[in-house]
C-alpha cells in the first residue's frame, strides 16, 4: 500500500515537470516584471544607455536570462539557483548589499527598487520548479 502510494507521488511529479511553455507563462507573469522595474534601465537594450546592457547581461526576455552576462556564467541553471548569475545578484543584495555583484547596484537603488527577499524566493522558485 505504502509503495503504491509512493509510486503514484513519483509519477504525478514527472507529469507536472517544467515544461518551456510553463516556464516562458511563469516568467512573463511573475519574473518579467520584477526585472522591469529593478533591472531594465541597465539591462534592457530599450532603455540602457546607448542601447548597450551593462556586462553583457540582457534582461528583456527569458532566452536572454539563460544566457547571461559576460563574466559571471550563465543566468539561468534549471533546478539550481547557485548556479545562476540572475539568482546569485539579487541575493547578494540581501546578503552583501555593498558587493560589486549585488543587484541592482546599491548606488542605484533610488531608481532602480532592489528585491524584497519575498521577490528573491519567488526567482530562486522559478528556477529550482519541477
Ligand atoms: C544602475 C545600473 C544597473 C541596474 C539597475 C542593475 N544592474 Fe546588473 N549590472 C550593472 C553593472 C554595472 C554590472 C557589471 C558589474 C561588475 O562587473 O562589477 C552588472 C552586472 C550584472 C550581472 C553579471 C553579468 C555577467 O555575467 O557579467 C547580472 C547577472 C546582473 N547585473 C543582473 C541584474 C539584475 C537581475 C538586476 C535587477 C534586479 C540588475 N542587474 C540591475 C548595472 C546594473
Amino acid at each position: 500500500m505504502r509503495t503504491l502510494a509512493l509510486l503514484a507521488l513519483l509519477s504525478a511529479s514527472s507529469a507536472f515537470a517544467a515544461s518551456e511553455a510553463d516556464r516562458e507563462k511563469a516568467f512573463k507573469a511573475d519574473i518579467a516584471p520584477l526585472l522591469e522595474k529593478s533591472c531594465a534601465n541597465c539591462h534592457d537594450p530599450k532603455k540602457a544607455k546607448n542601447g548597450k546592457v551593462k556586462s553583457g547581461f540582457n534582461s528583456s526576455s527569458l532566452a536572454d536570462v539563460i544566457k547571461g552576462g559576460t563574466d559571471d556564467g550563465v543566468g539561468i541553471t534549471w533546478g539550481d539557483a547557485s548556479k545562476s548569475s540572475l539568482y546569485k545578484s539579487v541575493n547578494m543584495a540581501l546578503t552583501d548589499p555593498e558587493h560589486d555583484d549585488a543587484m541592482p547596484p546599491k548606488k542605484s537603488q533610488e531608481k532602480n527598487p532592489p528585491l524584497t527577499k519575498e521577490q528573491v524566493a519567488k526567482i530562486k522558485a522559478f528556477i529550482e520548479a519541477k
